[in-house]
């Protein structure tokens, strides 16, 4: 069976972002800076994160709610142990049409192939600058661009679809707008180019950091001829637009500019089992609990249905409005973005 879930602004459940590690090897400061990501922070102690089982189960469940898109995020997805295991089950649950994964792409060189094989057929890559020193600033690890790029070569080598995802700073990386939207059209994958968002409490999100997207094109259009290109399907994230007379493409993200609430469509499983119905309402349901308890799947999906039928999140709409009310956040590293 595979039915339709709708929320109470009539937005059908259809994307499941799970996050299956909280980790990262990496410290970007606009989501997990060092200073309080340091070697004190308690991160999810094994026995805490679901199992690959039990995130199959709840897959399997959400799939058979109408949900055809997974994506793996985390942390940094690939240090999990053996994800390709968990690609493998995913790929065979009915209703599923997409898995995706997003990374750092710096373990993709050692993983890219194996992770083909599983059945994944697509990446998104984070990269926010071309220029080695500003990256090893941006990343807190003092890691350079080499070994992404490395990364992004070898998913390509191994069949992979890679998009590139960049979070662009004001005061910090708008001077790699130009040089990234060349090295993508170049390389032609597509660049999504996202407005930093003020995601949890420890980025230190100011609104005067935030480079729109009409300040974005305003850079772009000085060098390059763009043309909107229409929206793939119900709920895409990213507007896009073409490289006239050619088939490469760049996208925006813009939560902030242009809030895309009406139309999301997406649930979100933290490492630690909790369900949240947006990436900014702090208020997770404890699914682990569940899933460790003797409750059945028909119980499951009750419980999945109700929590979906009175979603009303529509944060970034409110946050535009002005009407956003105090509430708790959660950490873009522990729900994966
Ligand atoms: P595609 O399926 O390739 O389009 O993936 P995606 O863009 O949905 O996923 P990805 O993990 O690459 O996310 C890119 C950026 O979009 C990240 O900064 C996410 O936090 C942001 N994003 C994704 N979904 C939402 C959403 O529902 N709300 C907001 N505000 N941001 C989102
Ligand atoms: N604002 C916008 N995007 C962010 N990401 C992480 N933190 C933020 C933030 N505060 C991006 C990452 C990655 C994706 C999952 O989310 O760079 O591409
Ligand atoms: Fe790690 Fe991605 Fe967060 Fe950077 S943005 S710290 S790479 S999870
Ligand atoms: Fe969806 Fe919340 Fe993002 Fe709006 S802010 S698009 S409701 S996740």
């Amino acid at each position: 069976m595979n039915r339709q879930v709708k929320d109470s602004l009539s937005r059908p459940l259809r994307d499941l972002r799970i996050s299956v590690i909280d980790r990262c090897n990496f410290r970007c400061q606009y989501c997990m800076p060092a200073e309080i990501f340091d070697d004190t922070f308690q991160f999810l102690p094994k026995s805490e994160l679901l199992s690959y089982e039990e995130i199959v189960r709840v897959s399997k469940i959400f799939a058979d709610l109408g949900v055809k898109k997974l994506r793996l995020t985390g942390g940094e997805p690939l240090l999990r142990k053996d994800l390709a295991i968990l690609i493998e089950s995913l790929v065979n649950i009915e209703g599923v049409e997409d898995i995706g994964l997003t990374t750092n792409g710096v373990y993709l060189k050692k993983h890219a192939e194996k992770l083909k094989a599983a059945g994944l057929q697509r990446v998104n890559i984070s990269l926010d600058s071309l220029d080695d020193d500003l990256f090893k600033k941006m990343n807190g690890r003092d890691i350079g661009i080499e070994p992404v790029l490395c990364g992004i070569r070898a998913a390509k080598d191994a069949g992979l679809g890679v998009k590139v995802n960049m979070v662009v700073k004001k005061g910090t990386n708008e001077s790699q707008v130009l040089p990234m939207a060349r090295f993508c059209k170049e390389e032609n994958m597509p660049l999504r180019f996202i407005e930093f968002m003020d995601v949890g409490h420890t980025n230190g999100w100011q609104l005067k950091n935030v480079m729109t997207k009409k300040e974005l094109l305003e850079v772009l259009l000085a060098e390059f001829d763009l043309e909107p290109v229409k929206e793939e399907y119900y709920g895409e994230v990213a507007k896009r637009f073409q490289y006239k007379g050619t088939t490469a493409e760049v996208g925006f993200i813009t939560s902030v500019s242009e809030s895309f609430c009406s139309s999301c469509t997406r649930a979100r499983l933290s490492a630690n089992g909790s369900l949240y119905t947006c990436l900014f309402n702090g208020k997770g349901h404890d699914l682990k609990s569940m899933l460790r308890s003797d409750m059945t799947d028909g119980e499951l999906t009750h419980f999945i249905i109700s929590m979906w039928n009175e979603r009303d999140d529509r944060y970034s709409d409110e946050r535009s409005a002005g009407t956003v009310k105090e509430q708790e956040k959660i950490e873009m590293s522990f729900i994966g973005g």
